[in-house]
């Protein structure tokens, strides 16, 4: 089955049941084993990394999941100056990131002419950087803006290719076909483009996992970001459950097999809920962290969930931290802008 999902790219409803439904720890292995190879006849033993800016927590929107949604009046709000982003690239720069990756909730406060200020100056003054946005749901024409202002990269998880799904995990403002309709755009316009959604989140099953891997084949995205849903205490989905390590990691394998190209992070909340989660993520096919270059006065209140790693430590050590975990699994993190390989 695993070599007929490689050789095919593509997997039936039925081999992502049983691949997911089993406990023969054998095929698990083998599993993660045929896309850590498969990532590494393609990228080496190199993982890129990406220095994340979390530059505002305000958000218009209310997500049930989300810990710095609009409805959570709990949450302690910031916003980061043009200076204070600009300063942690440049300690980025210096550390050896070649992409950062601005992101935030969707905050009106950060007109179209700011974003693009902002995009701009990180490139004037970093040519050689790329510069990902992650700022939500946005109509052509400002994600035209950011683009032409310079913006190479876009990260927007689909959250889940399944209408009835989206409608649980959303309140009715929002809706899966704009967000689709986003990814599409933003493919149109040339950006590397990344869709995702969470692992366990409330209410996924097999069924909607395969509508997601049958997004990415029709998407094509040069990345995808998938990691456990952790509940957060101030938000509905307080009391569910999270989703699993054994979980993210099969996803994430069977994603490097029917899309072998693609930019895939070990994330986060995979950090989050396993001590080693992000080696074992390397290990399952990822290729790509996202340590934090925030500054670590703001790192608190960018809380998206429960029991958030990396809070306390400062850019430089999040980098030498990251740098020796991918080194303790035989793997080297490079200062390179990471690009898709075609
Ligand atoms: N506002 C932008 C957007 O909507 O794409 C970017 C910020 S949003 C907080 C980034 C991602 O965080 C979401 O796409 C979602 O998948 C993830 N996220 C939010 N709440 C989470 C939770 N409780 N557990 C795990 N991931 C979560
Ligand atoms: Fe907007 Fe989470 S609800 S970033």
């Amino acid at each position: 089955m695993l070599e007929s999902i490689q050789n095919t790219q593509s997997i039936s409803r039925e081999e992502l049941d049983a691949i997911l439904q089993t406990q023969d720890s054998f095929l698990i292995q083998e599993l993660h084993k045929k896309a850590q190879q498969t990532a590494t006849q393609i990228y080496g033993n190199k993982i890129y990394i990406r220095g994340l800016i979390e530059f505002t927590n305000y958000c218009k929107n209310n997500c049930y999941y989300c810990g710095i949604r609009n409805g959570n009046t709990k949450a302690d709000r910031y916003r980061l100056t043009t200076e204070q982003i600009l300063s942690c690239c440049k300690t980025g720069w210096n550390l050896g990131f070649r992409t950062f990756v601005l992101q935030g909730g969707e905050d009106p406060y950060y007109t179209d002419v700011k974003i693009c200020q902002i995009v701009q100056e990180i490139k004037s003054k970093y040519p050689d950087c790329a510069v990902t946005l992650s700022i939500g749901e946005k109509s052509e024409e400002s994600y035209q803006a950011y683009f032409n202002a310079g913006a190479d990269r876009y990260l927007l998880r689909h959250e889940t290719a399944d209408e009835e799904h989206y409608r649980k995990l959303h309140p009715q403002q929002m809706s899966l076909n704009n967000r689709k309709n986003c990814l599409k755009v933003l493919k149109k316009i040339g950006y590397q483009t990344g869709c995702g959604f969470m692992v366990g989140s409330p209410g996924q099953t097999v069924d909607t996992l395969y509508q997601d891997l049958l997004f990415i084949k029709e998407l094509k995205p040069e990345m995808v970001g998938i990691g456990p849903f952790i509940p957060h205490k101030d938000t509905p989905f307080a009391d569910q459950p999270a989703g699993t390590l054994d979980l993210t990691l099969r996803l994430l394998s069977i994603i490097r097999l029917i899309h072998p190209h693609v930019l895939l992070p070990a994330t986060t909340a995979l950090g989050t809920i396993d001590p080693k989660g992000r080696e074992k993520g390397i290990l399952a096919g990822g290729n790509v962290v996202m340590p934090n270059l925030s500054p670590v006065n703001v790192r608190d209140k960018y809380k998206l969930y429960d029991n958030k790693i990396c809070t306390g430590d400062e850019a430089a050590e999040c980098k030498a931290c990251m740098a020796a975990r991918m080194k303790s699994i035989g793997y080297e993190v490079v200062t390179d802008r990471g690009d898709y390989k075609v």
